[in-house]
């Protein structure tokens, strides 16, 4: 039997086992880092840093807060970010004289990150940094730098794991490349 997504996969680029091994490595390296510090805050931008959050926080044995930030970016071209980031769902909490994690899918031009970091900078958390799973390096625009990262992955479209194919598949337990053919035909 085919499963639906198996017409847009090409390959499975990193499989569910080394996803959960090291997203088990990054909660014990968060985990050291922040022992000394409260308050902290992981902050989930959704939706595709959905299953990367729950997967995370398992693994971060230091007590913490969680909350959710929504922002899309707009402008031409479904599949490339600009600059114009615009607030869908803000935070819930308060974050002034928190230390807050960002926890991300993936950075790609590094636009939603920069804005997201400019805005929660300016409400005084104690702290702020940045956990990607994934990051397309070769494709930053602006200057980004993640203070965690699960994967460096080459400039291909990924999907799985939380990340959408046209909203749909973010429940893979896998990051897959997309046939680029299924990408042309829409
Ligand atoms: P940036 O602003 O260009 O860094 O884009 C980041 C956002 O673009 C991510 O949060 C994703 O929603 C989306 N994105 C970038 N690359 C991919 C991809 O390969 N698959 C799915 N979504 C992606
Ligand atoms: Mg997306």
């Amino acid at each position: 039997m085919t499963l639906p997504y198996e017409k847009y996969l090409q390959e499975i680029l990193i499989d569910s086992d080394t996803l959960q091994a090291r997203i088990a490595e990054l909660g014990a390296e968060i985990s050291a880092d922040y022992a000394e510090r409260d308050r902290l805050m992981l902050i989930c931008i959704l939706k595709g840093g959905v299953m990367f959050l729950t997967d995370l926080m398992r693994h971060i044995t230091i007590p913490h807060e969680i909350d959710f930030l929504a922002v899309s970016s707009y402008g031409r071209g479904g599949r490339t970010a600009t600059g114009n980031v615009r607030i869908d769902m803000d935070l819930k909490e308060t974050v002034t004289g928190k230390n807050l994690l960002i926890v991300e899918d993936i950075i790609d031009s590094g636009y939603t990150l920069r804005f997201v970091m400019d805005m929660l900078e300016a409400r005084h958390p104690a702290s702020i940094r940045l956990c990607t799973l994934l990051d397309k390096a070769s494709r930053r625009v602006v200057k980004i730098e993640p203070d965690y990262t699960g994967f460096v992955i080459e400039d291909k479209f990924v999907f799985g794991y939380g990340l959408d194919l046209d909203e749909k598949y973010r429940n893979l337990p896998f990051i897959g490349v997309v046939r680029p053919e299924a990408l042309l035909s829409e």
